[in-house]
């Protein structure tokens, strides 16, 4: 993977993923090797994340072009998937950062594997698989710690916006930051970014800023959320 500046990252290849997944004890993986055959996606079964999807690319360029916003930080990344914006979060200088998906086989079979394939520190790293239901009770994710919240492609199902929304009500430090990526419509799936924004306004915690619109066959936002300051 290149960055816009050029900066070359590794990522585990379809190969290397599926090697991992057969070798696991017992098993184990089966289920997500036989539905990663036939779909990209399955809700609340398999959530996508072995595949990288377009709107990473658009949090890589905004942390690089930003990096100075991310040295120092505590970061989150929800619904990591392969993790390249967290490792690269941790590259331009993050504190450390904490990762989170859906599906144990993704942290295990892959964003791990790629932290390790660009050398760095696993233990910077927290690694998480879980519902974000689960978010606020969870110990691994620290009440308002996070300087900076991270997520790409994860507003696709409305009917996750209140689970996803307390977790970054839950996560986010009162003066933090939220960078969110993903494309205006999902078709077949059923979320939006009109209705994103409905929910956002509806809870009255966060102030939205359209950080920019990214031209492509499904229009592309970026958008930062910081706490509204009652
Ligand atoms: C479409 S994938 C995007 C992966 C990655 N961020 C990317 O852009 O390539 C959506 C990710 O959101 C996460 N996700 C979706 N629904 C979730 C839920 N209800 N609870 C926890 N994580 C969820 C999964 O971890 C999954 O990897």
């Amino acid at each position: 993977m290149r960055t816009c500046r050029g900066r070359i990252l590794k990522i585990l290849s379809p190969a290397g993923i599926y090697e991992n997944l057969s070798a696991a004890d017992d098993d184990q993986f089966e289920g997500e090797i036989r539905q990663m055959e036939y779909s990209d996606l399955e809700p609340h079964v398999y959530e996508g994340g072995f595949k990288v999807w377009e709107s990473t690319g658009d949090m890589m360029d905004y942390l690089e072009n930003n990096s100075d916003r991310v040295q120092g930080t505590n970061l989150l990344e929800l619904g990591c998937g392969s993790a390249m914006p967290a490792i690269f979060s941790v590259m331009l200088g993050a504190k450390t950062a904490t990762i989170q998906d859906f599906n144990r086989s993704v942290i295990q079979c892959y964003t791990e594997k790629n932290i390790l394939l660009n050398n760095c520190d696993p233990r910077r790293f927290t690694m998480v698989f879980c519902d974000w239901k689960s978010v606020p009770e969870m110990p691994q994710f620290k009440k308002k710690f996070y300087d900076l919240i991270i997520s790409s492609e994860t507003i696709y199902n409305t009917s996750d916006y209140p689970a996803f929304h307390a977790a970054l009500d839950h996560c986010l430090s009162d003066q933090g930051v939220v960078w969110l990526a993903g494309k205006i419509f999902y078709f077949g799936v059923g979320g939006s970014y009109p209705d994103f924004l409905d929910y956002i306004n509806l809870e009255n915690k966060f102030v939205v800023t359209n950080m920019k619109t990214i031209d492509a066959p499904i229009t592309r936002f970026f958008i930062e959320m910081r706490r509204k300051h009652l």
